[in-house]
């Protein structure tokens, strides 16, 4: 039996899967249960962000687990304290104090709640194809969620604007709205990068209004982009920061970052978690900045995004949207068939909500070979 039908025993069906059984993986290589080896350019949905197996996080890992392995927030741990202050230091200048989470729907869960309650109102403004999580609050500012929302109602009245208008964005937030919540690169919508104008007038328009404004990074966030957060692009410093995935290159871990002022409002009960803010998160999270600044990986996610810009509008790609390893290529054919015929050539990529758009979330470790791989691959794939 293979392993599709081992898994349908027992877990609930609700995932469409690649057919290959991944059973090693090393910096960018999955190793195959029939004995492929296959270059990720999807990193396990934009996680994997220092590749597999990298030495350091896998030192972190063993050491923590031996010193200690799990203590919740009712105890303060240096681990802890030290975690925050490297995620400080990485965030835009201004975002001084975090809270740990597990997962990015639980970041802007969190989020979404901090700002009605500290606002007092009850309208949320979000951008028309961002997606933002399954949890109650984060899909009810999600895209496109009336098909799987579930839920009788939504915890807040919900706005969805242009994400291509500044006008529809100046117009749509007034003194009913709590908060704006936007992707700075879409990244389900297929790596759909929001025009840098939006993202200045969503600042704009939330410091007129007395609203926030909570950049959803979960996706773009920690160096993906070729930046450390995709919003320093405009210039613009948004209230909340929310972020996971690759803060934890395969440890589950999310985060929201904020101003101190906002900081100062909190107080004991207002939020809470049992796993957030674990003490093996923390080292991972420690490590991962440390791994991103050592090696300097922004600067060699920024230099290859580029290469794939040049080299890889070939093939059936005729144009490439996004930013540093958060891509999307437009193709002429279904993306759904291209991403076949890559996997055929043993190279995996990923689909998006766009059917002619092909995500690319590589590990930042890539080198030029890597691109060049790509590129001669997709060159042999019919137009
Ligand atoms: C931008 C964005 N926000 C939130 C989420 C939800 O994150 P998680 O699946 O960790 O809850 C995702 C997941 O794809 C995402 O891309």
């Amino acid at each position: 039996m293979n392993v599709i039908a081992r898994e349908a025993e027992h877990l609930l069906p609700v995932y469409a899967q690649m057919d290959l059984e991944p059973i090693r993986a090393e910096g960018p290589w999955i190793h195959t249960a029939d004995g492929r080896k296959i270059l990720d350019f999807y990193g396990g949905h934009a996680v994997a962000a220092l590749g597999y197996g990298h030495p350091r996080l896998v030192e972190t890992l063993n050491r923590q687990a031996q010193l200690l392995m799990f203590q919740s927030n009712a105890v303060a741990l240096e681990v802890r304290a030290r975690a925050a202050q490297r995620l400080a230091e990485f965030a835009p200048a201004g975002l001084t104090h975090a809270f740990f989470v597990n997962s990015g729907a639980e970041a802007n869960e969190n989020a979404l709640r901090m700002a009605c309650k500290a606002t007092g109102r009850a309208r949320v403004v979000a951008l028309e194809h961002g997606f933002h999580g399954r949890t109650a609050a984060a899909a009810a500012v999600t895209w496109g969620a009336e098909k799987w929302y579930g839920f009788p109602q939504r915890p807040f009245e919900v706005v969805f604007v242009s994400r291509e208008d500044p006008d529809a964005l100046r117009t749509a937030v007034d003194e009913r709205t709590a908060a704006v919540i936007l992707e700075p690169v879409q990244g389900v919508a297929g790596a759909y990068d929001v025009p840098l104008e939006v993202l200045k007038a969503a600042r704009a328009a939330c410091d007129a209004a007395g609203a926030w404004l909570i950049s959803d990074e979960v996706q773009s966030g920690m160096g993906r982009s070729g930046y450390a957060f995709a919003i320093e692009r405009a210039g613009v410093t948004p209230d909340i920061l929310t972020m996971a995935k690759s803060l934890g290159g395969g440890f589950p871990v999310g985060a929201l970052i904020t101003r101190p002022e906002i900081a100062a409002t909190q107080q004991v009960g207002d939020l809470g978690t049992t796993f957030g803010g674990g003490p093996l998160a923390c080292a991972i999270v420690e490590t991962v900045i440390d791994v991103i600044e050592r090696e300097q990986l922004v600067q060699r996610v920024a230099r290859l995004s580029q290469r794939i810009r040049e080299t890889c509008i070939v093939g059936p790609v005729t144009a490439i949207q996004g930013a540093g390893f958060l891509l999307g290529l437009r193709t002429s054919r279904p993306a759904r068939d291209i991403n076949r015929e890559l996997l055929a050539r043993d190279i995996m990529a990923g689909g998006s909500a766009d059917p002619h758009i092909v995500r690319l979330l590589p590990p930042y470790i890539l080198d030029d070979s890597h691109v060049v791989q790509l590129a001669t691959a997709l060159k042999e794939i019919a137009a």
